[in-house]
């Protein structure tokens, strides 16, 4: 087998995530959803890239694409990856460049005759974004065997349960841990930064510290349907009034307390008709903070406002939590190792706290996680703008077979 140059395996895997961007539920736009057929294709569509770099796949009951290299069971197992689904209209490097690397990594370390003295398994987790469900991670929480009765009551807009969806085989306990904690070296996820700071530094990689803590909750206001030409405003219990205050006041707190971070991303007004008052209105709460304790204050603090604002106009108001996740700290060890292959390549390494969530969040339950972030234009993501520059691939690339490379030589051959 020919040598596999990092400059060759970088253009392969821009073209790979160029084609994988194609595979989507939406004319036009990037959208793969949990266990949607779009999600299937683009699951086979890896595997197959998997396979031909000489990894064994299988796609567990939680619908994660596994590619694991040939070794016998039980093994040390170092874990790779990221989520294959997407955001609605979304870019083609978030999740796709964590799964998609690795393999390329893989065949640069096979094309080189290097065997690595432990397993790698690489995941293309099937949700993370939390779309067509209200809860983010249900692929990688299927994957470490961490999917509640809450996770399996969830209902998307066709009224369908994750339970439903996962017993669609026939069994109805949700699945176990796919390993046990003794057998992972850990867990290294490659994702684009997705915020500005790599760029303003002239920097292409750089590690992560933590994954900020966020708490996503349903929030509803409850008024009365009217006619919207003979209700007079005194009259009213305009439920999509209600909400679009909270939606300011939400905002505003933020503001006033920055890192804090607060998002209504969907407010959904019921009838939804022109000529009628709205009876409903149902909105998403997206509330992020580096500190627990500051996270959890502004959810006091925001359910606190609804109460008033619902109060004050005469609606009945509701805020349940759907997700609560904890900031999660990197692991120090595998991080550090990390930050030398990037300084041996770069010069220098520097340590972002993540404002977005990822799957790590979910595998840290199960074995110390590291994470590489890769710079990518403006910091734009969710987008289709999103964008990563080819000499970028190539550092996160060389980054990561140097990070193969040196866990390699602490283990006994
Ligand atoms: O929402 C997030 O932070 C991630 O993109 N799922
Ligand atoms: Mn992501
Ligand atoms: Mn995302």
């Amino acid at each position: 087998m020919p040598k596999v140059s990092l400059t060759h395996a970088a253009a392969a895997l821009s073209r790979r995530l160029e084609r994988l961007g194609r595979v989507s539920e939406e004319r036009g736009a990037t959208t793969r959803t949990f266990l949607s057929p779009a999600m299937r294709r683009a699951t086979a569509l890896v595997g197959a890239w998997m396979r031909g770099a000489g990894l064994a796949t299988r796609v567990d009951r939680a619908g994660n694409l596994i590619g694991r290299t040939r070794d016998r069971r039980g093994a040390r197992t170092l874990l790779m990856g990221s989520h294959l689904d997407t955001v609605r209209d979304a870019g083609r490097f978030d999740g796709a460049l964590g799964v998609l690397l690795p393999i390329a990594a893989l065949e640069v370390l096979r094309s080189r005759g290097l065997e690595l003295p432990f397993a790698v398994e690489v995941l293309g987790f099937s949700e993370e974004e939390g779309v067509r469900f209200p809860s983010a991670y249900l692929g990688s929480k299927g994957y470490a065997g961490l999917l509640g009765r809450a996770d399996l009551r969830l209902r998307d807009r066709d009224g369908v349960s994750v339970g439903e969806l996962l017993s669609a085989g026939g069994r109805r306990s949700p699945p176990g841990p796919a390993h046990p904690r003794r057998e992972l070296i850990g867990y290294l996820e490659v994702h684009i930064e997705q915020g500005p700071v790599l760029g303003e530094l002239g920097l292409a990689t750089g590690v992560v510290s933590a994954i900020a803590g966020q708490t996503r909750a349903r929030v509803v206001f409850g008024g009365r349907a009217g006619h919207a030409g003979t209700t007079p405003m005194a009259l009213r219990r305009d439920a999509l009034a209600g909400a679009a205050e909270f939606v300011v006041a939400a905002e505003a707190l933020a503001r006033r307390r920055p890192p804090l971070v607060a998002t209504v991303g969907r407010l959904t007004a019921r009838p939804g008709v022109a000529n009628v008052i709205a009876g409903a209105a149902e909105l998403s709460l997206d509330v992020r903070h580096p500190a627990d304790a500051r996270r959890l204050a502004a959810c006091r603090r925001l359910r606190d406002l609804g109460r008033r604002i619902a109060r004050r106009r005469g609606l009945a108001f509701s805020m349940d939590v759907v997700q609560d996740n904890a900031t999660v700290a990197c692991s120090r060890g595998l991080t550090a190792l990390l930050a030398r292959c990037v300084r041996g390549r770069q010069g220098r390494s520097v340590a972002l706290a993540s404002g977005a969530g990822h799957d790590g969040v979910i595998i840290s339950r199960l074995a110390p996680i590291a994470m590489l972030f890769v710079r990518c234009r403006g910091g734009i993501s969710h987008h289709p703008d999103e964008f990563v520059a080819r000499r970028d691939l190539e550092a996160a690339l060389a980054v990561t077979v140097d990070f193969l490379a040196r866990l390699a030589s602490r283990f006994p051959r």
